[in-house]
C-alpha cells in the first residue's frame, strides 16, 4: 500500500488517540471517583498519551514494529490495531468537528452580556515571589501565570428582576486550592483586590482547602474578605482532602461565611429579594431532596442564583428555573493552547464548559477559571475573578 497513505492515517489516528483518552479523563474527573482510581486513572492516561508505539506493539501481537504498522494493506494490519486504528480515526473527525462547531455556538456574545471589561494584576512571577513553595518545575516555566490575576467585570442582563436589583453587584471566587505550592500573599492580595471592588455580596464556588497544614488562611485570608450583604459559599471536590468537612463548614461559619448548600438564602434588597442556593454534586450532599424547586415566596421578579462546583449541574439548574449559575471546577483548562484552546476540563461536557459566559433561553451561567490550582501552572489561562453587576431591563423601573 502507498506510503502515504499510512503517513496520512498515523497522525490522524494519534489525534484520535489522544482525544479519545483525554475525553475519558475529562470524564471520569467530573464524577465522585473514588480516590485511588482517580489516580490510577491519572497514570494510565499519562501512560496511554506518552506512549502510543508502546501501545501499538501491544495491540500489533509483534516485535518487528515495521510489518506491525507497515504493511502492504489495511487487511495485513494485526487484529487489534484494526480495531483501534479507526476507532481513533472517528475520533478524530468527531472531535475536529465538534470543536469546529462548539467555536461557534459556544463563544458567542450572550444578549445577556450589556458589557464586559478585565483588569489585571501582576502579582511576581513564580520564581521571584517570595515564600513560594512551588516545584522548581513550575517555576522555571516561562509565562506561567499562576501569580497574575484578572478580574473579569460584566455588566448582565437578566430581563424582569425588580428594579431594586439595578446595581448589585456579586463578587465570584472559585477554586482557591490553598495547599502551600501558591503562597499564601497571593492570595491575601487577591483579597485586598476583591474588598477593593467593594462588591454587595460575595461567593466562593468550592475547592477552597487542599491541605491541612494551610488550615490557618481560612483566619489569615478568607476572613479578610468583607461583603454587607454576605458571603456565601459552596465546597469542591478538592474540599474532600480535608477529612472531617462539617469542621471545615464550621471554621467557614465561624468567619461569616454562609453554606447555601442544598438549601436557600434569602437577600432583601429594597422591595425585591436574591435568592442563594447551593448544589454540590456529584460529590457532596443531594440537591435534588433539598432544593427541588424555586422558594414558594419567590416573585416572578426576584433573582434566584445557583452556586455550584461543577459546571455540569447547570442543566439542572435550568430546569428548576435560575437565573443565573455560578460555577468553577474546570479552571479553563489552566492551559490553553493557542488555535486549540483548553483540553483538561473535568466536565462531562469536556472543554465545553472550561469557562465563561453561556447563555440558553435567557438563562446564564459564568464557569470561572478559579484563583488557583491544584499544580501551580497557567498558561494563556490567568487566574481569575469575577464581579457581576445586573444592569439592563427591570420591572416597574422609576422613569
Ligand atoms: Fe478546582
Amino acid at each position: 500500500m502507498n506510503t502515504g497513505i499510512w503517513i496520512a492515517v498515523y497522525p490522524l489516528a494519534l489525534l484520535g488517540h489522544m482525544a479519545l483518552w483525554i475525553a475519558l479523563f475529562n470524564r471520569l474527573h467530573a464524577t465522585n471517583t473514588p480516590v485511588l482510581l482517580r489516580k490510577v486513572s491519572y497514570l494510565l492516561v499519562g501512560l496511554a498519551l506518552m506512549n502510543l508505539p508502546l501501545l501499538l506493539v501491544v495491540f500489533s501481537g509483534k516485535n518487528d514494529w515495521r510489518t506491525a504498522f507497515w504493511p502492504e494493506s489495511f487487511g495485513q494490519l494485526p487484529i487489534g490495531l484494526l480495531i483501534y486504528i479507526p476507532i481513533c480515526l472517528v475520533f478524530a473527525v468527531v472531535t475536529v468537528a465538534v470543536w469546529l462547531f462548539r467555536k461557534r455556538i459556544d463563544h458567542q456574545n450572550p444578549r445577556a452580556l450589556l458589557s464586559s471589561s478585565s483588569e489585571d494584576f501582576d502579582f511576581g512571577s513564580v520564581s521571584r515571589v517570595k515564600n513560594d513553595s512551588a516545584p522548581s518545575l513550575f517555576k522555571r516555566i516561562p509565562g506561567n501565570q499562576i501569580y497574575r490575576c484578572r478580574i473579569e467585570k460584566r455588566e448582565l442582563n437578566l430581563p424582569g428582576l425588580h428594579h431594586d436589583l439595578q446595581g448589585i453587584s456579586i463578587a465570584h471566587l472559585s477554586d482557591t486550592h490553598f495547599n502551600g505550592r501558591v503562597c499564601r500573599d497571593y492570595f491575601q492580595k487577591v483579597i485586598d483586590q476583591v474588598n477593593r471592588l467593594s462588591a454587595d455580596i460575595v461567593v466562593l464556588t468550592g475547592d477552597i482547602i487542599d491541605a491541612e497544614e494551610c488550615w490557618e488562611w481560612i483566619q489569615s485570608v478568607l476572613a479578610r474578605l468583607r461583603a454587607p450583604r454576605g458571603i456565601y459559599y459552596v465546597l469542591g471536590n478538592h474540599d474532600r482532602k480535608i477529612k472531617d468537612t462539617d469542621r471545615l463548614r464550621e471554621a467557614l461559619g465561624a468567619i461569616g461565611f454562609q453554606c447555601v448548600a442544598d438549601r436557600w438564602r434569602t437577600i432583601p434588597i429594597g422591595e425585591s429579594r436574591i435568592h442563594l442556593a447551593g448544589n454540590e454534586l456529584p460529590w457532596f450532599g443531594k440537591a435534588i431532596d433539598q432544593v427541588r424547586s424555586l422558594p414558594d415566596n419567590a416573585n416572578d421578579d426576584d433573582l434566584c442564583v445557583l452556586l455550584t462546583h461543577s459546571p455540569d449541574q447547570w442543566s439542572w439548574a435550568r430546569r428548576l428555573g435560575f437565573q443565573l449559575t455560578l460555577a468553577g471546577h474546570t479552571h479553563g483548562g489552566q492551559i490553553r493552547l493557542p488555535v486549540v484552546g483548553p483540553i483538561i476540563s473535568p466536565s462531562r461536557h469536556g472543554v465545553k464548559y472550561a469557562s465563561g459566559i453561556f447563555e440558553r433561553d435567557g438563562q446564564v451561567m459564568i464557569v470561572s477559571r478559579g484563583i488557583s490550582g491544584e499544580e501551580p501552572i497557567r498558561l494563556n489561562c490567568p487566574p481569575e475573578v469575577g464581579l457581576i453587576t445586573l444592569g439592563g431591563l427591570f420591572e416597574n423601573a422609576p422613569q
